[in-house]
Parts: C-alpha cells; structure tokens; sequence
C-alpha cells in the first residue's frame, strides 16, 4: 500500500562564476557569453512532496524564507509535470533556504534544476510518467539552469546553455562574501550595455557601482586568496586559497563586517 504524500528530497549547491565575459547583445534581447562556473559546497535542501489529485487539478507550489510566491521551483514543477504528462498529482516544494538571493550565486536556478533532477528519478519509476528532456525545460527556465542541471566545472556559452566539462578545481578552499545590497541581474546587462567595457575576468565587475565589491577583494587577497573575483552579475564575492588556515582567517576577518560570509569547497 502506497502512502502518501510521497517526499522526494534533493541538494542544491551555489554556484560561481571564476570568469565571465560578455560577448555582445543578441536579436533575442539576451547576451552572449563565455563563463567558467563551479559549483560549490554551499547548498539549499528541497523537499518536494507529491499527492496525487484528481488529473488536470494539479497544484503546484513552493515556499522558501525570503522567496515570493511563484518562485522558480514551482515553475519548475509545473513545466516537468506537463512535459511529463504526469496529470494526476499536485506538488509542494520546502526550500530551506542557505545560498544568499539574487547574490549571484544562482541559487534559484539550482534550486530549480535541484527539482528537474528530483522529478526526473521519481519518473523513472512511474508507470504512467514520460521523463521528459531535462535541458530543454532548463533552458525555459532560465539561462544558469541548463549548468546547474550538470554542476560540476564547466565552460558555458551561447545564452548559457552550451556547456563544455572541464577538469575539477584542484584542492582549495573557496571564502565567499555577500554584501547586504540589493543588485538586480537585469539592471547589470543594462549598465554593461551602456558602458560596452570588457575588463577583468568578470566584465560586470567594471560596471558593478558598489565599493564592498572591492573592499572584499582587498581583504581576501591581503589574507592569501590567489585570486579574488565578484561571482556573477555580483554583489558576493569568492576568494580562492591553497591554503585553509588562511581561508579560515579570511572568514574571521570579514564574518563580523558581512554576516554572510562562508568557507565552501568546490564540490
Ligand atoms: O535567463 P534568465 O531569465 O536568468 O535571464 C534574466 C535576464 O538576464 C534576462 O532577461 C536578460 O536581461 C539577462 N540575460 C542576458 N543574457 C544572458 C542571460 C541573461 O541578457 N545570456
């Protein structure tokens, strides 16, 4: 006998970006780019718990601290469920929350792709069920998800959905810092569009108006970082250090100025 609800559970790492440049603007509106993303060893846990309904009433939704209604993983849900066929069950998603929002970590879009992986076993194992094509649905749902789907290190281009493997990070230890400013991914492809500057290894960096940017930078690289790089369209900053008590210094340094400071590995 079956019981239900039936709770599926799936990791989501942070991501970020050790170059990114942008290469022009597209007749789609969107930008061109040519970005190396690693994962790291900062995670959301997802509960995704599915009841079956009547076919064609399913619901689906999710609730995450600080996350509006109408998140990315209940869209997620709803776009597999359909491609799936799966017409008989409703969804909820738990998200508990630890990657920072919209700190250009791309913590929505694994979220996102935690749930496409999670559905996709389930579907494995139903009868009824097609497993639908997991990066088409990532890629509508947004530009960071086909990659989070993958993880791992990877060249990513196009809008960033064509994804070349790469070798993994060797051994380090990666300290990353999230200012509390709120900066908008859209505003920042506006503001690059504007400037046309293509500088540094993360060509928003250039155009990215907040002096904690820098003010981290400076810190993780007078603590030993071997490089220090704003992640995305920013505002966190990583810092990459060979060594771990440095690392650790690092974190102590800069904990009581920006709370959200952590000590990840590449993963
Ligand atoms: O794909 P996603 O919904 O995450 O993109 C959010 C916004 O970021 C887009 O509406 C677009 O303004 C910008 N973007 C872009 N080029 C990309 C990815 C995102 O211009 N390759």
């Amino acid at each position: 006998m079956k019981r239900f609800p039936v709770t599926l559970r799936a990791k989501a790492p942070a991501k970020i970006n050790l170059s990114l440049d942008l290469l022009g603007k597209r007749d789609d509106g969107y930008h061109d780019l040519r970005s190396v993303m690693a994962s790291i060893s900062l995670y959301d846990d997802l509960h995704i718990m599915l009841r079956p309904c009547k076919a064609g009433r399913g619901l689906f939704t999710a609730q995450a601290a600080g996350v509006r209604k109408g998140n990315l993983t209940s869209l997620a849900v709803k776009l597999f469920m359909e491609a799936a066929g799966a017409r008989g069950w409703s969804a909820h998603v738990r998200v508990e929350k630890r990657i920072p929002l919209s700190a250009g970590l791309g913590g929505g879009s694994s979220d996102a792709a935690a749930v496409l992986r999670a559905l996709d076993k389930w579907a494995a194992v139903q009868t009824a069920v097609r497993r639908p094509d997991l990066q088409e649905l990532a890629l509508k749902l947004g530009s960071d998800v086909p990659y989070c789907l993958r993880g791992g290190v990877c060249l990513a281009e196009g809008r960033g959905e064509r994804l070349t493997p790469l070798p993994p990070l060797p051994e380090c230890w990666i300290v990353l810092s999230v200012p509390a400013i709120n900066v908008s991914t859209v505003r920042m492809f506006q503001l690059f569009d504007l400037s046309g500057r293509r500088e540094g290894d993360n060509v928003f960096e250039t155009v990215n108006p907040h002096p904690e940017v820098g003010e981290i930078k400076q810190v993780l690289l007078q603590a030993g970082a071997s490089k220090a790089l704003m992640s995305g369209s920013g505002p966190s900053v990583f810092g990459i250090f060979d060594d771990e008590t440095q690392a650790a210094d690092a974190v102590q340094t800069l904990k009581p100025i920006f709370p959200k400071t952590f000590l990840t590995v590449p993963v």
